[in-house]
């Protein structure tokens, strides 16, 4: 028998009720595909509030040391706090394990109330460089002795005019960075049989950084994988081959996701571009409680709910788990049990076609059937 490793972090908020959900629905999954020949071992892992209460830290070492020997983990959301206190622990656990592409798949499921006309033409993945750019959190506050240190230095040895007054944030990023970001991206592509990479930037006004991470896709491209890959112009001209690389402004970019989805596929960008559009597309496809995510790096991967932890609705039995369940639907596919993981999508994909579906997509609906998390689990264990 084959057994498979699974760490899991609850999270916070609703978490505990979403990653209850998951372990029940990935287990029934596993037992019905394999038929006892493969099997989950769960292994907890403290993070966020409960570590916080039992361990005194929100990130105990024991988690960390579990972690940098681990293939795959399931976590539920964190709660960060704005403005102050504790850096976000999502961001720590990405920078600690080099996490560096985060992945995440949209695509519509019939029957979700969206805010747009044709939403079925929506299926991207979008892949964000998840551990440079702005997310490093290098700033300094406004009239801080160190920013106007870097004021200083930049003006008398750089020549660039700043306000004294300005908060100072830096925007690293690094030829390696965004080459194996995109590179992943790339492969994906090529390996799904997608149509195109778009490498989404705001290189028209960040030249340096931005700008460069669009050329260090066409560099990569023409370098490493001239006989698959066409640029947009080649395409225009004739050419035919498997994969097609262009690029877009991040700006334009969200137009074109509103008006011509269905001419997109798999989207590289940057990390805080990557961050905006991947909870505008999910909202388009009918919200975030539905869309599955990966922190990816070479050794590990952290599958996560991409919501957050739902303070309003916490301890009520009614948040909705498919969005950890679809990701530990992802983490099946990524430790070699692919058909326990096309289970669980059809699952979800008819529960939603049956209108058995949780509160927050049961209002949206007509004739819906509103179900606790508890009971919609055990729809889905019965649907599998
Ligand atoms: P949120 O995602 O928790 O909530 C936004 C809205 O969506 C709320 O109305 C909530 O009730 C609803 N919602 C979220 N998940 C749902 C689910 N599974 N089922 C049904 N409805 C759901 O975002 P918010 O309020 O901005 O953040 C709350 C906390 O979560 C913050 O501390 C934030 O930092 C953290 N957070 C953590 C994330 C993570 O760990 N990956 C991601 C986003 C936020």
């Amino acid at each position: 028998m084959k057994e498979q490793t699974v760490y899991f972090i609850e999270g916070d908020g609703i978490g505990q009720e979403v990653s209850t959900a998951a372990r029940i629905v990935l287990d029934s999954a596993v037992e019905k595909a394999y038929k006892g020949s493969k099997k989950l071992i769960w292994k907890e892992l403290l993070a966020g509030e409960k570590a916080l209460k039992e361990k005194g830290t929100h990130l105990p070492e024991e988690t960390l040391a579990a972690l940098a020997g681990a293939e795959v983990a399931l976590k539920g959301p964190l709660t960060t706090p704005v403005g102050t206190g504790i850096r976000s622990l999502n961001v720590t656990l990405r920078q600690a394990f080099d996490l560096y592409a985060c992945i995440r798949p949209i695509r519509y499921y019939e029957g979700v109330a969206s805010p747009v006309k044709a939403p079925e033409k929506i299926n991207m993945v979008i892949f964000r460089e998840n551990v440079e750019d702005v997310y490093m959190g290098i700033e300094w506050a406004s009239c801080t002795p160190e920013a106007k240190k870097l004021i200083t230095f930049i003006k008398e040895e750089l020549g660039k005019e700043i306000s004294m007054e300005a908060a100072i944030g830096l925007k690293p990023m690094t030829p390696k960075g965004s080459t194996r970001l995109i590179k992943s991206a790339i492969e994906y592509a090529l390996r799904e049989n997608r149509r195109s990479v778009t490498l989404v930037h705001k290189g028209n006004i960040m030249k340096c950084t931005e700008g460069a991470f669009r050329n260090l896709g066409y560099e990569l491209a023409e370098k490493s994988y001239a006989s698959e890959i066409m640029t947009e112009k080649e395409a225009q001209s004739g050419m035919s081959k498997k994969l097609l690389l262009n690029d877009r402004i991040a700006d334009a970019m969200f137009q074109e996701a509103l008006i011509y989805p269905e001419k997109y596929d798999v989207l590289a960008t940057s990390n805080l571009n990557g961050d905006y559009l991947s909870d505008a597309l999910a909202a388009q496809v009918g919200g975030l409680g539905l869309a599955p995510g990966v922190n990816m790096g070479e050794k590990l991967a952290i599958f996560e709910a991409t919501h957050g932890t739902a303070p309003n609705m916490v301890g009520k039995d009614m948040a909705n788990p498919c969005s950890i369940i679809l990701s530990g639907a992802m983490l099946l596919k990524h430790v070699d049990m692919p058909d326990a993981g096309e289970l669980i999508e059809k699952a979800v994909e008819q529960a939603i076609t049956n209108k058995t579906v949780t509160h927050d997509l049961a209002s949206q609906m007509k004739d819906a059937k509103s179900l606790s998390c508890s009971d919609f689990t055990k729809v889905l264990q019965d649907l599998l």
